[in-house]
């Protein structure tokens, strides 16, 4: 595990753009594992940024997200998917059918989260961005009595719908279940990246990173995976 930490949250953004440009010229053809939540728009804008000075290209790219809430359409203005559309995918020239986040309105929630794992095994994911949450979840698998392999749906913990509801107009507007890639799915990635931002989130990432590995704490299971990189920001 390599752990890097940095003063300021450009920084961390900095450093994680980097990673993402350094694998894109690399390989064109790069499987993103994206993630969304206030951490990692400093990344994306940063992307934007790049490509706006012709510095790259995503059309030959693909991007995989982690999660979504179950219920809410593509054009809702707290999905996932608009939440990608914004910070990153309507900048860029990514073709639109290279993006893939779960579908949070599936007729069939399961039928969704048996495709989504085959899409995962299919592209393989390059690189996997991720957030920690407060309780330490990654995407949204939150902390229970078993490592979840594949994509599943998840009742969302209270600490989970109530970090969240500073998104929403209210507490009540947060869904209570979401989709999300499972534990399988985010440690096949070739290369991890847990960004956090923050002193709120020193004591989550230390449990998760220093401690046991146990379904308690879902991103301890990161410990064991060979190509993880912390970047951690103490502003
Ligand atoms: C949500 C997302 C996670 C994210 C977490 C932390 O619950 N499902 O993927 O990591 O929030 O969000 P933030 O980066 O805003 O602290």
């Amino acid at each position: 595990m390599q752990w890097i930490t940095v003063s300021s949250y450009e920084e961390l953004s900095q450093i994680a753009a980097d990673r993402i440009t350094a694998l894109m010229k690399r390989k064109p053809n790069a499987v993103l594992g994206l993630a969304t939540g206030s951490s990692p728009i400093g990344i994306y804008e940063r992307l934007r940024a790049a490509f706006a000075r012709g510095e790259l290209d995503f059309s030959r790219a693909c991007s995989i997200n982690l999660d979504e809430y179950l219920g809410l359409a593509p054009d809702h203005p707290q999905s996932y998917r608009f939440f990608m559309q914004k910070h990153l995918f309507d900048h860029i020239n990514i073709p639109n059918e290279s993006t893939f986040v779960p579908n949070g309105c599936a007729k069939d929630p399961e039928a969704e989260c048996r495709a989504y794992d085959a899409l995962i095994e299919e592209r393989g994911i390059d690189l996997q961005i991720l957030g920690i949450g407060l309780d330490g979840h990654i995407g949204f698998n939150e902390p229970g009595d078993a490592f979840l392999k594949g994509t599943h749906i998840i009742d969302l913990h209270e600490s989970t719908i109530r970090a969240n509801a500073r998104f929403f107009e209210s507490e009540d507007e947060v869904p209570h279940r979401a989709i999300t890639m499972g534990i399988g799915g985010i440690m096949n990635a070739k290369e991890i990246l847990l960004i956090a931002n923050g002193a709120s989130k020193k004591e989550i990432l230390c449990a998760a990173l220093t401690g046991p590995i146990t379904p308690a704490v879902p991103a301890s299971i990161l410990q064991l995976h060979p190509n993880l990189t912390v970047i951690y920001s103490e502003e």
